[in-house]
């Protein structure tokens, strides 16, 4: 619990705050759920480098994983999973996992970065979770449409989630969202739970809306061709859930009525 509330906390003072994007050729954020094999990078919200092995193993745990071990790394590496950060990995090893050499990264090496078991746990670093059950809860999608619900869908989503999907088509189209079903704990604020739409591709820039209760929000499309969604439940009250589809849409076509449009 107490790592919730200090992620919502951050979330709120960060959102507007920092920038985010390539660093070296790596994409860099808060949450962007690189999921390779069940194994994803995790920074803290305050950014990187800042979290304490206890804090990182707390973080993954409370995503429902736990920390990755360097094997499972090294699997996710197999298949690209390239991230230039040093994180926390499980019994306190840090490091990285490097797929193509460069100068800024990895010493020019290629494989697992390996900074070795750290003595002192209270250094911070990143972190890599894994959780090979987390796909129906967020992920990668680059499909050319594609349903979106939430977790367990048509039954009622489960208390303390946290889904991120981050969507990608192809440059020069936009995303349209289409609320097929929508039910989420309603409270004024949408302060308990809620679904957030993100006109990028991170969940730090271009907050597009907040969306709980039972009123079917209308459809949306993108600016570009990246969107990122975030679900979050808390710790009590649950709904139905959400249904929504998502797909690629030719920048040039004409828009249906009541559909919100971000610039
Ligand atoms: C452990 O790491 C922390 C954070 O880098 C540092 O402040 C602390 O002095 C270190 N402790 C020891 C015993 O080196
Ligand atoms: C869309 O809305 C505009 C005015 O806002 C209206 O003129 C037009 O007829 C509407 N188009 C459709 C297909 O409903």
């Amino acid at each position: 619990m107490r790592v919730s509330i200090l992620l919502w906390t951050f979330g709120f003072l960060l959102k507007e705050a920092q920038a985010w994007g390539f660093k070296n050729g790596i994409f860099h954020n808060s949450i962007w759920l690189e999921q390779a094999a069940g194994v994803y990078h995790r920074e803290s919200r305050k950014g990187r480098y800042q979290l304490t092995y206890k804090e990182a193993k707390e973080l993954c745990k409370f995503e429902g994983g736990k920390l990755a071990s360097y094997k499972q790394l090294e699997a996710a590496r197999q298949i690209g999973f390239h991230v230039c950060a040093a994180g926390w990995l499980f019994n306190g090893r840090v490091g990285y996992p490097i797929v193509k050499a460069g100068v800024h990264c990895g010493f020019g090496k290629v494989g697992i970065i390996d900074y070795g078991y750290r003595l002192n746990k209270s250094e911070r670093w990143d972190s890599y979770c894994y959780n090979p059950n987390s796909k129906e809860c967020g992920g990668v999608l680059t499909d050319k449409e594609k349903i979106i619900q939430s977790p367990g869908f048509p039954e009622e989503y489960q208390d303390e989630q946290i889904c991120t999907w981050h969507i990608r088509v192809r440059l020069g189209q936009k995303i349209r969202l289409q609320f097929l079903e929508f039910d989420v704990e309603d409270d004024t604020s949408c302060l308990a739970d809620y679904l957030e739409v993100y006109d990028s591709y991170d969940d730090v820039s271009g907050f597009a809306g907040r969306y709980c209760g039972d009123y079917l929000p209308d459809d949306i499309v993108s600016t570009g061709n990246v969107m990122t969604l975030k679900f979050l439940s808390d710790a009590s009250v649950t709904a139905g859930g959400f249904q929504l589809k998502y797909s690629a849409i030719d920048a040039s076509e004409v828009p249906q009525n009541h559909t919100r449009y971000f610039n």
